[in-house]
Order: C-alpha cells, then sequence, then structure tokens
C-alpha cells in the first residue's frame, strides 16, 4: 500500500494540530447553540473522529452516505445513499467532508438540506482544492488547502483503497492511469 505513494503531502502530526486548531474555532463560533454535526460518509469517518474529540459543546451527530465519484473524476451526479436519522428542522448544521474538489456534491447537499429549513449550514472540510472548483461553494471551515493532484489516507480513497493509512498521501499516478 505505501509502495503507490508518491510523497507524504501531510504528515499525522500536521493533521493533528490542525484539526484542534479548527475543532477549538467551531466550539467557539457555536457556543450556546447544539449543532449537529452531518458526516457526509465514507471519506470524512477519520476526520470526523478526530474533529469531534476536539468539540467542547453540546451537539450531536448525524450521517449521510452520498456517491458521485468513480476513480479520479467527478461524474456531476449526486446520489443519496442514506438518509439522516433525524429532523435538522431549526437547527445549526455543519456539513463535515474530507474533500472539497469540484464542489458539486457539497452545492448539491447543501441545497438538499436547505429544503428542511435549518437555522443554518455550514461546511467544514478537512481538504480544499480550489483548483478544481466548478459550483460556487466555499468551506466555511478547513483544514487544509491542496494542491490539484489525486490524494489518499485518513479516510480519503482510490476505488475503496488506502482509507486507512493515517496520512495524507499523492498517490502516483500510473496507479490511476
Ligand atoms: P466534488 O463533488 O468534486 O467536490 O467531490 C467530492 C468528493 O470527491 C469527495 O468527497 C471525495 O470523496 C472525492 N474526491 C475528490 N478529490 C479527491 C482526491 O484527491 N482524493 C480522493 N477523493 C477525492
Ligand atoms: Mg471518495
Amino acid at each position: 500500500m505505501e509502495n503507490d505513494i508518491e510523497r507524504v503531502l501531510l504528515s499525522r502530526k500536521e493533521i493533528d494540530d490542525q484539526v484542534v486548531k479548527i475543532g477549538k474555532q467551531i466550539s467557539q463560533d457555536y457556543a450556546g447553540t447544539e449543532p449537529v454535526f452531518v458526516g457526509v460518509l465514507k471519506g470524512c469517518f477519520m476526520f470526523m473522529a478526530d474533529l469531534m474529540r476536539n468539540i467542547t459543546i453540546d451537539c450531536s451527530v448525524d450521517f449521510m452516505a452520498v456517491s458521485s465519484y468513480q476513480g479520479t473524476n467527478s461524474t456531476g451526479a449526486v446520489n443519496i445513499n442514506k438518509d439522516l436519522s433525524r429532523d435538522i428542522g431549526g437547527k445549526h448544521v455543519i456539513i463535515v467532508e474530507d474533500i472539497l474538489d469540484s464542489g458539486v456534491t457539497l452545492n448539491y447537499l447543501k441545497s438538499y438540506l436547505s429544503v428542511r429549513e435549518p437555522a443554518s449550514i455550514k461546511i467544514v472540510t478537512l481538504l480544499d482544492k480550489p483548483a478544481r472548483r466548478k459550483a460556487e461553494i466555499y468551506a466555511d471551515y478547513h483544514c487544509f488547502e491542496v494542491p490539484d493532484a489525486f490524494v489518499v489516507g485518513y479516510g480519503l480513497d482510490y476505488n475503496e483503497k488506502y482509507r486507512n493509512l493515517p496520512y495524507i498521501g499523492i498517490l502516483k499516478p500510473e496507479i490511476y492511469s
């Protein structure tokens, strides 16, 4: 598995430090509210687990599963494979994503959830890859901005592999070309 990685982009330590900071910031910004963190499966699982350990206010956690991606190119279509288990009407929602790439997925998800009339919807993403943005969408919180390369690890996959790497690495292009 490690042989397929061209280089480490973000070490475990760099990720940990930044997740602590973002967790503190969100805890401050949402003090006195009881936000719902909505994780977008599967890519969010490692980031969200670490982020939640750094949230110090009352909150709840829910998950959605969407698919929009096969291999390294977005198809543009978004399917909802699993919806929320609770109503979000009147609640402050924070969507937790692994990476904001073209923005198609989050743009769709944000409008899909807005219909339920939450008090607010914000987005926290581990990685932001602004070079490839197609939809008009921004992350309210991001841990790192990354270059236009295909990255894996810490929850992110290529064809379901590499999610278990404890760091973020750039995948060797020969793996997907
Ligand atoms: P978007 O709709 O193009 O913003 O893509 C969002 C989804 O594409 C993410 O949640 C990831 O699952 C996947 N994705 C985009 N870029 C990468 C990458 O560099 N590595 C792994 N998955 C990626
Ligand atoms: Mg993925």
